[in-house]
C-alpha cells in the first residue's frame, strides 16, 4: 500500500473569544480522522490557526481599551490549554496576523489581478457619521419594512424573515453609536467569480466525483446557477479604514476583507510549520513551496456548514487563479444545537470546554460521545 501524505486543517476561529464547545467538537471530529490516519501509516500535517483580523476584533479591543495585537494574543495565550486539554493532535498552531499569511495574501491578490479578475468599483453603503466608520449590516438596525417590528438587524428581520438590504430599514440607526447612518460612496475591490472561465472551473471542481458530500455539492450549486439576488455575483474582497487587516497594495486606506486573507492562514500556518524546523521533525523534508505544490499531498479542509459558501466557492476559485494546487476534499459538519438553534457565544448559548476539563471530566468521554 503507498502512503499517503495529507495537509488537514480545521477552519481557524476568530480570535475575538475563547473556543466553546462547538469549535472543540470539529476539532475533535478531524482528530480523530487524523489519528486514523496515522495508524494506516499516512504522512500527516493536522494544522490549525486562529483568525486575527476584521472589524469585530478591532471594536472589542478599543471597548478593552487595548489595541488588536493585544487582544489577539491574549487570546492565543489561552489556546494550549484546549488542545491539550481535549487530546487535540496539531502539528502546527499560528495566527492570520503573520508576515507569512501578509505575504501569502500579497502574492495571490498579484495574480489574481495579473490574471483580470480583480476590478475596482464604487460602492455605495450606510456610513456612522460619528464613529467615520462604514457599517457592515449587522452594525445597523431600524424598523422592519415589512412587518414594522423595531430593532431588526440590516440583512433580514428575525420576526417576519423578510431578507432585505440596511436601506430599507425604517429609520436606521448605528449600532456602535445611535447615530443615524448617512449614504457615502467609496471605492470597493472585487474579485470576478462571474468571469466565464471562474464558473467553467467550479462547475467542474463541483462535479469532481467523490471531493464533496452531494447535499454541499448541491447547496453549492445553487449558489452558483441560481438567479437574480441568489446568483453568486462578484466578490467584494475589500473594506475601508478603520479596519484591522492587511493593507491593499498601492490603495491607500483599504484592506483586504478578512474572508480574503483567512483560508489563505492554512497556508500561512503550514509554512510556518515548515519554516519553524517542525516539518522536517516530521519527516517532512522537502521545503515549503514544494511540499505544496506536489501533486500526491492531498489537501483537506474540515469546516462548519455556515462557511460552505468560502470553502468551496471563493477558496478554491483564488488558489486556481493564483496559479495554485486547489484543495482535495472539504468535509462539512454540522452544529452542536441548543433549544434547537446553533449553540453560539453571540447569543449566548455557548457551553464553555474550559468547565469541562476544570470539573475534572475525562476528555475521552467527550471524544467518545
Ligand atoms: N473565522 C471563520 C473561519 C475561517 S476559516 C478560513 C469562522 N470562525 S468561527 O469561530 O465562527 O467558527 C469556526 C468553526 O467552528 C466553523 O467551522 C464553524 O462552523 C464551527 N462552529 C461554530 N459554532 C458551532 C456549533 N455550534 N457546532 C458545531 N460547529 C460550530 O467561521
Ligand atoms: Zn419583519
Amino acid at each position: 500500500m503507498t502512503s499517503r501524505t495529507l495537509f488537514v486543517t480545521t477552519a481557524l476561529p476568530y480570535a475575538n473569544g475563547p473556543f466553546h464547545i462547538g469549535h472543540i467538537m470539529e476539532y475533535i471530529q478531524a482528530d480523530i480522522w487524523v489519528r486514523f490516519q496515522r495508524l494506516t501509516g499516512a504522512q500527516i500535517h493536522f494544522i490549525g490557526a486562529d483568525d486575527a483580523h476584521g472589524a469585530p476584533i478591532m471594536l472589542k479591543a478599543e471597548k478593552e481599551g487595548i489595541t488588536p495585537k493585544q487582544l489577539i494574543d491574549r487570546i492565543a495565550a489561552e489556546r494550549p490549554k484546549y488542545l491539550k486539554g481535549f487530546h487535540l493532535s496539531y502539528d502546527n498552531w499560528h495566527t492570520t496576523d503573520s508576515p507569512e499569511n501578509v505575504e501569502l495574501s500579497l502574492d495571490v491578490y498579484r495574480k489574481l489581478k495579473e490574471a483580470g479578475l480583480i476590478y475596482v468599483k464604487p460602492v455605495e453603503q450606510f456610513f456612522d457619521p460619528v464613529k467615520k466608520m462604514f457599517l457592515a449590516d449587522r452594525y445597523i438596525k431600524g424598523e422592519c419594512p415589512n412587518c414594522h417590528s423595531k430593532d431588526q438587524y440590516g440583512d433580514a428581520c428575525e420576526v417576519c424573515a423578510k431578507v432585505y438590504s440596511p436601506t430599507d430599514l425604517i429609520d436606521p440607526y448605528s449600532t456602535l453609536t445611535g447615530a443615524k447612518p448617512v449614504l457615502k460612496t467609496s471605492d470597493h475591490y472585487f474579485f470576478k467569480l462571474s468571469d466565464p472561465k471562474c464558473v467553467a472551473f467550479l462547475e467542474k471542481w463541483l462535479q469532481d466525483e467523490g471531493r464533496l458530500q452531494p447535499t454541499v455539492v448541491n447547496k453549492a450549486r445553487e449558489w452558483l446557477r441560481g438567479t437574480g439576488d441568489q446568483k453568486l455575483g462578484d466578490w467584494d474582497i475589500s473594506r475601508d479604514a478603520p479596519y484591522f487587516g492587511i493593507p491593499i497594495p498601492d490603495a491607500p486606506g483599504k484592506f483586504f476583507y478578512v474572508w480574503l486573507d483567512a483560508p489563505i492562514g492554512y497556508l500561512a500556518s503550514l509554512k510556518n510549520y515548515f519554516e519553524s524546523g517542525k516539518a522536517r521533525a516530521n519527516g517532512e523534508t522537502r521545503p515549503y513551496e514544494q511540499f505544496i505544490a506536489a501533486p500526491e499531498v492531498e489537501q483537506i479542509h474540515f469546516i462548519g456548514k455556515d462557511i460552505i459558501y468560502f470553502h468551496t466557492l471563493f477558496w478554491p476559485a483564488m488558489l486556481k487563479f493564483a496559479g495554485r494546487k486547489i484543495p482535495d476534499n472539504v468535509y462539512v459538519h454540522g452544529f452542536i444545537q441548543l433549544g434547537g438553534s446553533k449553540m453560539s457565544k453571540s447569543r449566548g448559548t455557548g457551553l464553555s470546554p474550559v468547565r469541562y476539563l476544570d470539573l475534572g471530566m475525562n476528555p475521552e468521554w467527550l471524544r467518545y460521545y
